[in-house]
């Protein structure tokens, strides 16, 4: 039997890459907001609808940006999924905001709009639904529940670039929506983000605030002559190199989004009976959501079945790999009081999740490799 070297993602180029980030450095402007930055935000904002989108270093400096744009302080309360990535809740703890974990839907592995009104208190002061896989949240239900008590909606779109909830993209619902370009990603610059804005009140302030708290974007729109320090900041924004590499990406967004369709259709065509026949379960996307191909992940009917897979799968050269371990059992989650059986659904799907080998030029014969090394598992003897 021949082994592969599959791993499990790889930046893929979509052929400019290299050509802009030479213009970029040519051209003398290396720092942030260059016209690749300008590029880059004009591109989003234009695609997404959405009022002001800022580039920034990462989605997780994006979800900075947002707990300081909110005025979270200490005291205050967030409620956030427990089965997702750190920076979703580490970014409003780093204001000193408590996190509320909810439990998740066991289809869309997405935080639980049912479980909402019993997670709100007086000191609510967000809802930071995570769109997993880029499968949406049911958002009419969690802006119902979020209107009701007047508190601002963050999405951590970090996986749903392009994906839509009934016809309507996301990081569009929240007042303030996250975007991540890490190199994991469908369209990536290496590290990267994007903070969405939809809310115009936010607009001013979040430039300042990405702008170590100067009003330097208003300098440079010639609205003041001259920039000072104005509010608390850091440095949220990108070197120009970075969206060079971006803007190659985002403007082949559409054949990057069809190959992933495409990887995507093939694992589920071809590994849904399979995986029916072995109690597994493959990804559920409702009728009413687009999703965006991020990933293809499976969920085992153990941990013990997941390891032993992983293992198969390694000894014939090709990487698979779980996903997010559940927050509120975290050391640090459980120093905010997060225990056993608190979130049930996080706590089986994070032992049982596996994320398949996914990346753009992943070719055929490597992905027929990955599907039949999933259908000889000898899954029935666990
Ligand atoms: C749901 C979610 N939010 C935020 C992040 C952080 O993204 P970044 O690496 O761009 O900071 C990730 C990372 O994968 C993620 O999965």
């Amino acid at each position: 039997m021949s082994t592969f070297n599959i791993p499990f993602n790889k930046p893929c180029l979509t052929g400019r890459e290299l050509l802009y980030v030479a213009e970029a450095i040519l051209r003398g402007h290396a720092a942030g907001d260059g016209s690749f930055t300008r590029k880059c935000q004009e591109l989003l904002e234009r695609e997404l609808g959405v009022r002001r989108a800022l580039l920034t270093t990462s989605c997780t400096h994006a979800l900075e940006m947002a707990a300081l744009l909110l005025r979270i302080q200490p005291g205050d309360e967030v409620i956030v999924p427990a089965f997702t990535f750190v920076s979703t809740v580490n970014a409003f703890v780093l204001r000193g905001a408590t996190p509320v974990f909810s439990d998740i839907r066991p289809d869309t592995l997405n935080l639980d709009e049912k479980l909402l009104p019993d997670l709100i208190t007086s000191r609510t002061r967000a809802i930071v639904p995570v769109h997993y896989a880029g499968v949406a949240c049911e958002m009419d239900s969690i802006a119902a529940t979020a209107g009701k008590y007047a508190i601002p909606v963050v999405e951590d779109n970090a996986h749903g670039l392009f994906a839509r909830y009934k016809g309507r993209l996301l990081g569009t619902f929240g007042c303030l929506a996250t975007q991540s370009f890490h190199e994991t990603k469908n369209i990536i610059c290496g590290e990267g983000g994007a903070l969405l804005i939809n809310d115009p009140e936010l607009i001013e302030r979040a430039e300042i605030l990405r702008e170590k708290g100067t009003n330097r974007s208003r300098f440079f729109r010639g609205q003041v002559d001259k920039y000072t320090w104005v509010d608390v900041g850091s440095s949220y924004l990108p070197s120009d190199l970075l969206a060079a590499y971006l803007f190659a990406q985002l403007e082949s967004w559409q054949a990057v989004q069809e190959t992933r369709k495409a990887i995507w259709t093939r694992y589920d065509a071809e590994l849904s009976g399979w995986a029916r026949e072995h109690r597994v379960c493959t990804p559920c996307t409702p009728p009413h959501c687009e999703q965006p191909y991020h990933m293809y992940y499976m969920l085992l009917p153990s941990l013990e079945a997941r390891h032993r897979l992983i293992e198969h799968l390694k000894s014939r050269g090709m990487l698979s790999v779980f996903h997010y371990q559940p927050l509120h059992l975290s050391d640090m989650g459980r120093k905010f009081g997060g225990v056993e059986g608190q979130c049930p659904v996080t706590e089986t799907v994070s032992d049982r999740l596996l994320r398949l080998p996914f990346f753009n030029d992943l070719t055929e014969t490597e992905q027929g490799a990955v599907i039949q090394g999933v259908k000889d598992f000898p899954l029935s003897s666990s």
